[in-house]
């Protein structure tokens, strides 16, 4: 099966480009077109920009692991009691039956459904021992978040519960986001909100009380690791100044990797009792079950491609501009003229492509590529682009210096560095 999610545009954009630009800024961080055909002094060329694929919901893409793997419940059947009345102990949770199993699946099914779906784990039978859940979701792709990720509970949220990420396919893991009715007493960890984040900090780990805590099951289901209110930081509250949010990302590899993920870790670590002793007569309330979990976000592809496909089960970035790989992150084999890079979101609105040459720049080639695309982008991009850009880049890149050298110095102990790249779009 081959799905294509996003807008193959290879448009002929010609004398509407002018018109387009009209629309500026709103127009601005598409990012959606990789060539198009221009008129220039030698007839119709190609003019190249950056590109990257629409965002979409990713939780389509994934493979989820379960650790332990036998902890769905179920099998063998066992009753649970009912949230609203923890009196009322014969809800059954059974495998084998269709309509009374709570398989991973249904994390990831339509939602709107009545009655609601949800995975469920075995009940805290073995307490005092911790009843303990990782669930992995792989994407064995390189993706890079551009919405909040929205996790909604069917029981109570959990009292200790921590967001992992890893940015190599899962060799390697790095917390996002602690969650706990009480951080000082779970993690040892000062309780903060996202509001407590600002641009030199956003890297920063925080533990937070604001999803745990108020257990009114009812209305407080979701936990959230919030990414448009980080997006804010540099973008402003409604994400209006999103150039300022593109030049950060473009300078500052800290902030792309904060933002790109191969796996993502939930780890259940407490479920929620609803009350400071636990109920050691009747175990069966405390178990945890989600109904959904939201990952919005795009492929990575280094801005060298607008569509990623899945394909025998797996992503990945339909390359442009000479470039290869599952994240064009390289050139192909007969275009290493020179380095590969990836695209740049600079300047705004159309970015740069940083297309591959060709090998030998031989007779035959056309002339000087690089020199053509910028020759076309001063041709086809008005002003008003051409100089926003230089005060963008140098107003952010004195910021990505400041934050780059906070998020590596020694007293920021929870500052976030990670190897691999790169950007995200808000569109
Ligand atoms: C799950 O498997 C582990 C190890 O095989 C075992 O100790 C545990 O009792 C099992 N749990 C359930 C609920 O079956
Ligand atoms: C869950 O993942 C963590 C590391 O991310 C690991 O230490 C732990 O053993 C895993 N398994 C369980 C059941 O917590
Ligand atoms: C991940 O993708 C690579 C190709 O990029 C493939 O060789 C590998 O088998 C995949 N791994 C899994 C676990 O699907
Ligand atoms: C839970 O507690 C209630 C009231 O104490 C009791 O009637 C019920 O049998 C208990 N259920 C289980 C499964 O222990
Ligand atoms: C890349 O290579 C193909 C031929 O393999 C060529 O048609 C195309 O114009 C080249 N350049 C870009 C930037 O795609
Ligand atoms: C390509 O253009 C650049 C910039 O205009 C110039 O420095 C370079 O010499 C040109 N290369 C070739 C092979 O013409």
């Amino acid at each position: 099966m081959r799905f294509q999610f996003a807008l193959t545009l290879q448009a002929i954009w010609t004398g509407m480009c002018n018109a387009a630009m009209q629309h500026y800024p709103a127009a601005w961080g598409h990012y959606d077109v990789c060539k198009s055909q221009v008129y220039s002094d030698e007839g119709l060329t190609w003019d190249y920009m950056a590109c990257q694929p629409e965002a979409a919901d990713m939780t389509q893409f994934l493979k989820v692991t379960l650790d332990p793997p036998n902890i769905t419940c179920g099998d063998p059947p066992e009753t649970y009691c009912a949230l609203e009345n923890p009196y009322m102990c014969n809800n059954e949770c059974d495998a084998s039956t269709e309509e009374l199993a709570h398989p991973p699946q249904l994390m990831f099914d339509i939602e709107g459904r009545n009655p609601t779906t949800f995975w469920q784990s075995t009940t805290w039978k073995k307490y005092p021992k911790a009843l303990l859940v990782n669930i992995t979701l792989s994407w064995n792709k390189t993706i890079e978040l551009t919405d909040d990720i929205v996790i909604t509970f069917e029981s109570g949220r959990p009292e200790q519960m921590v967001l992992e990420k890893s940015l190599d396919y899962g060799r390697t893991w790095q917390p996002y986001q602690f969650y706990a009715t009480d951080c000082l007493d779970a993690f040892t960890m000062e309780p903060k909100t996202v509001q407590d984040l600002s641009q030199h900090t956003l890297l920063d780990i925080i533990c937070t009380e604001d999803y745990s805590r108020g257990y009114v099951w009812k209305y407080d289901k979701t936990v959230r690791f919030e990414i448009k209110d980080r997006f804010a930081l540099f973008a402003g509250p409604r994400l209006h100044n999103m150039a300022s949010l593109y030049g950060q990302l473009d300078t500052t590899k800290n902030l792309r990797d904060f933002f790109t993920i191969t796996d993502l870790r939930i780890r259940l670590l407490r479920p929620a009792t609803g009350a400071t002793m636990v109920d050691e007569s009747n175990l069966s309330r405390y178990f945890y079950a989600i109904s959904d979990i939201k990952v919005q976000g795009r492929c990575k592809c280094n801005l060298h491609a607008n569509s990623c496909v899945f394909d025998k089960e797996k992503l990945s970035c339909e390359c442009e501009h000479n470039t290869t790989g599952p994240d064009c992150g390289r050139c192909k084999r007969s275009y290493q003229g020179r380095a590969w890079s990836a695209g740049s979101y600079l300047p705004i609105p159309k970015g740069t492509a940083n297309i591959c040459v060709p090998n030998n720049i031989g007779p035959v080639i056309r002339p000087n590529v690089s020199s053509l695309g910028v020759a076309n982008r001063k041709e086809v991009a008005p002003q008003v682009a051409l100089s926003t850009a230089p005060s963008v880049h140098a107003a952010n890149s004195k910021r990505g210096r400041s934050s780059g050298s906070r998020a590596s110095s020694p007293d920021d102990t929870a500052a976030f560095l990670l190897p691999t790249p790169r950007h995200v779009c808000f569109c």
